[in-house]
């Protein structure tokens, strides 16, 4: 795979999550903070001289037509006239249905790195139009940098945080977004908050939730128990689910016997201790507007 392009693709957690509105379309209205996290996948892409596109190793019961590093490329060949194709692999290490953004992640590190390969220089912006096509998550990932995210999540404003290490527990169920987003009983009018109200309150743990978990732990027992059990195993904790779930997350205090925790963690849950990123491994790619 020498003479692949190598890029990562980072996970993300939602510090918090507020559904503060509804469009007209259906899609919801949010405001968050999107934490960049070392967990990651990477892309391999090499260019084809002709213009087909595909996997290498395709994930079985994955219709390729479904696939969002496929539809990247192949929104990004339209998009620009290219006549180049690609050869794609992708390492998978973030879990499926996670509320950790992998799918959106490797999108857009597809587009960030066939932007480069092929020379088909789009900006910042032309870039993040093609990723929102492919999902709300993705022009966060494009613009790679933890940041205050509004709007359906096209308004991005980056921020900087403290460094900190979370552990999270993925409790092996997935959960498909559009099931927690259509539940009649999401709040949808979740008060606004202004940048400026991150600095006091984004850490104190109670004032900002995620509107989406109250639905998720009704409808998943297994998300309560692993919130619950991070409650109860680190002393302090208030931990919260990313994104629509499953993954949940707390922050590791300082003095914490880390391994003694984990020995504890049940077995039929998947782990992972985990850096904040400020910016995207890959950031040399990202294109300024
Ligand atoms: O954009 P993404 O593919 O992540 O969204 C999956 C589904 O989740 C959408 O089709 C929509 O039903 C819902 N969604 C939403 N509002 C958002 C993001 C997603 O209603 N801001």
């Amino acid at each position: 795979m020498n003479d692949f392009l190598s890029i990562s693709a980072p996970a993300k957690l939602n510090l918090f999550l507020h559904v503060v509105g509804q469009r007209p379309d259906g899609y919801h209205l949010l405001q968050s903070v999107f934490q960049l996290i070392d967990l990651q996948d990477t892309v391999l892409l090499k260019t084809r001289s002709d213009s087909t596109i595909q996997r290498i190793n395709p994930i079985n019961g994955i219709d390729p037509e479904a696939d969002l590093v496929i539809r990247a490329a192949r929104l990004l060949q339209e998009t620009t006239g290219t006549r180049l194709g690609a050869e794609i692999d992708l390492i998978k290490k973030i879990p499926m249905g996670a509320g950790l953004g992998g799918g959106s992640s490797d999108a857009a590190s597809t587009l960030l790195g066939l932007n480069q390969l092929w020379q088909t220089h789009l900006n910042l912006d032309e870039l993040s139009q093609i990723g929102l096509k492919l999902g709300a998550d993705v022009p966060f990932f494009i613009h790679g940098e933890t940041a205050f995210v509004e709007g359906v999540g096209e308004l991005i404003s980056p921020i900087q945080l403290p460094q900190n290490n979370y552990l999270l527990i993925y409790p092996g169920v997935g959960i498909p977004t559009p099931e927690i987003f259509k539940d009649p009983s999401l709040t949808r009018n979740h008060a606004r908050i202004t940048i400026a109200d991150l600095a006091s309150h984004l850490f104190d743990g109670n004032s900002f939730i995620n509107d989406l978990e109250i639905i998720a732990v009704q409808k998943h027992l297994e998300v309560k128990l692993a919130i619950d059990w991070l409650a109860t195993y680190i002393p302090g904790a208030t931990p919260r689910m990313s994104g629509s779930g499953s993954t949940v997350f707390t922050q590791i205090p300082k003095n914490t016997q880390v391994n003694d925790l984990l020995s504890k963690i049940p077995k039929n849950w998947t782990y992972f201790v985990v850096k904040s990123l400020e910016r995207h491994p890959s950031y040399n790619l990202i294109p300024s507007n």
